[in-house]
């Protein structure tokens, strides 16, 4: 189709389908040298509905191409939208152990969610409403799909909790090699529990251990992941992350949907929370991935080197994600992360930083670079741009209460600006400019704070900016915040803004490449 990708708002360097709602990234794997991104999507409309796996593929996460639609609510073993392909995982089934297909076969777990009373293939009747665990295997590297015919591979939760039969979902697999079986782990999302099986085929399904609640509860579980780390600085000191989506209950504002982390030991069969990480549920303590409202969902890819970790996140919310002012597209991933885990001030934070092959898109000379020893008021820098990373470090002088960095700004009033409030050591991300289109949602206009502290006195922050979107990135990366962005104007200048002193000055700013123009 002809696409070229430079409507209003559309990200040059975030991925977008080239029309029609998405919402979860799903099964994230690498195989054969292709990264597979799946994608909740509604391949005729641009709300949520008629939920299919979208495709895309890529050699490196950061150029993609566009694939037909993996899983099509249009064309389901149980009929005619009888059937919705809501979110899940992927894996390679190296040994062959589920025997499906000719020959070892990528399989994908996804919750079925069956709108109305269905009577599936197999015989078994269905109430309306229901969501079950399934299974589809590709013998074609990713490309076409294969609903397995004894679907749902669990019909039901597990005993005492067959009561959540409309709201048991998001199942995440994984090979546990010490004990040579697969892993699956689905959420309760009212109960805020997440239940683990094993497998030893991907078929049959053993109930073998619960997790839950624990940090925050304010809205439901949804999208859990569960992966090793190794504690930064010793490899052998192995860690498991538990990481899930919470909506509402999220930390940017009241109704927003958020992403928590939960560090532990998981010994095959019990997840168990480190004490540092274990905050009595509803206590108003969680360990946030990220503090901005666009940053939900997200999934975690298999298939990579060992204790390699990448993470693509829906860059979007719940609380509004229906009506932001794309057109004909509605809703973006975030660049991929690494993560990482690592001891800061004691406790064991889980580190975010922008994929290294985001370099591919410095394509250009550096576009500006100064230091300045010391500075207060309003510096306009002499560099503008709409899809850049910049680069910030600076130190506190006399009376420093607040740094930022203006960017889509014509001048002090408008744009979005990003920096450091030195008086309660948290960065942040305001978008409540007046110049941004906001009429979509009463809740898009605020002002965003993650926790950073100094290091040695010194605060760094790394910016990605696209036509639509900020994501910040603080420290080691211990704190991010993201946001999409809506500029109404065609503002594109840079400013600085010092409230007190600020010294000891290191600015980059640096263009990137769009990804749809290569
Ligand atoms: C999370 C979610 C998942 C569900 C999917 C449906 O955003 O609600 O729990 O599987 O979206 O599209």
């Amino acid at each position: 189709s002809a696409q070229n990708y430079t409507e209003r708002y559309r990200p040059q360097f975030h991925w977008t389908p080239a029309k029609n709602w998405m919402n979860d990234p799903n099964g994230l794997i690498y195989h054969n040298g292709q990264y597979h991104m799946y994608y909740q999507y509604n391949p005729t409309g641009d709300v949520w509905g008629n939920m299919s796996w979208g495709h895309a593929v890529s050699q490196d996460m950061i150029y993609w191409e566009e694939q037909p639609l993996a899983l099509s609510a249009f064309n389901t073993p149980a009929g005619v939208l009888g059937e919705f392909f809501f979110s899940g995982s992927a894996v390679y089934d190296e040994f062959h152990s589920s025997h499906l297909g000719d020959s070892p076969p990528l399989v994908a777990a996804y919750t079925s969610y069956y709108p109305n009373n269905v009577t599936l293939p197999n015989n078994q009747t269905i109430r309306g409403g229901t969501q079950c665990q399934s299974i589809a295997y590709s013998n074609d590297d990713g490309l076409s799909w294969i609903e397995y015919e004894g679907n749902p591979v669990l019909a039901l939760p597990p005993s005492p909790y067959e009561d959540q039969w409309k709201d048991f979902r998001d199942p995440y697999l994984f090979w546990y090699g010490k004990g040579a079986y697969w892993v699956m782990v689905v959420s309760l999302p009212q109960l805020h529990k997440i239940l683990i099986y094993h497998s030893t085929d991907l078929k049959q399904w053993e109930h073998v251990s619960e997790f839950g609640p624990s940090n925050a509860v304010g809205g439901v579980w949804e999208c859990p992941n569960l992966f090793p780390l190794p504690l930064k600085g010793n490899i052998h000191d192995i860690k498991w992350v538990l990481m899930a989506g919470i909506n509402p209950g999220g930390p940017a504002f009241s109704g927003a949907s958020g992403t928590q982390y939960i560090v532990g030991n998981f010994d095959g069969t019990f997840f168990k929370a480190d004490p540092d990480s274990d905050y009595d549920p509803g206590s108003g303590n969680a360990n946030w991935v990220d503090y901005g409202p666009d940053y939900y969902a997200s999934l975690t890819y298999n298939g990579l080197a060992n204790y390699e970790r990448v993470a693509i996140t829906w860059m979007s919310d719940w609380a509004y994600g229906a009506t932001i002012p794309t057109s004909p597209w509605r809703s973006a991933m975030t660049v991929p992360r690494e993560l990482t885990l690592e001891k800061i001030e004691g406790q064991t934070r889980l580190i975010s930083i922008p994929h290294s092959n985001l370099q591919k898109l410095k394509n250009g000379p550096l576009l500006y670079a100064n230091h300045w020893d010391s500075a207060t008021g309003n510096i306009s820098l002499p560099v503008s741009g709409k899809q850049l990373e910049v680069s910030i470090s600076f130190r506190a002088g006399k009376n420093a209460k607040r740094f930022s960095l203006g960017v889509r700004t014509g001048g002090k009033t408008s744009g979005t600006l990003i920096g450091y409030d030195f008086t309660t050591q948290r960065m942040f991300v305001d978008r409540s400019s007046t110049t941004d289109d906001s009429s979509f949602s009463d809740d898009y206009k605020g002002i965003y704070y993650g926790p950073l502290q100094t290091q040695d006195g010194v605060v760094k922050l790394r910016v990605f900016l696209d036509w639509s979107s900020v994501e910040l990135f603080g420290g080691r990366g211990e704190s991010t915040i993201t946001a999409q962005i809506f500029p109404s104007g065609s503002d594109t200048g840079l400013s600085l803004f010092a409230n007190g002193e600020v010294i000891d000055i290191n600015l980059k700013v640096e263009a990137l490449a769009s990804i749809w123009t290569r």
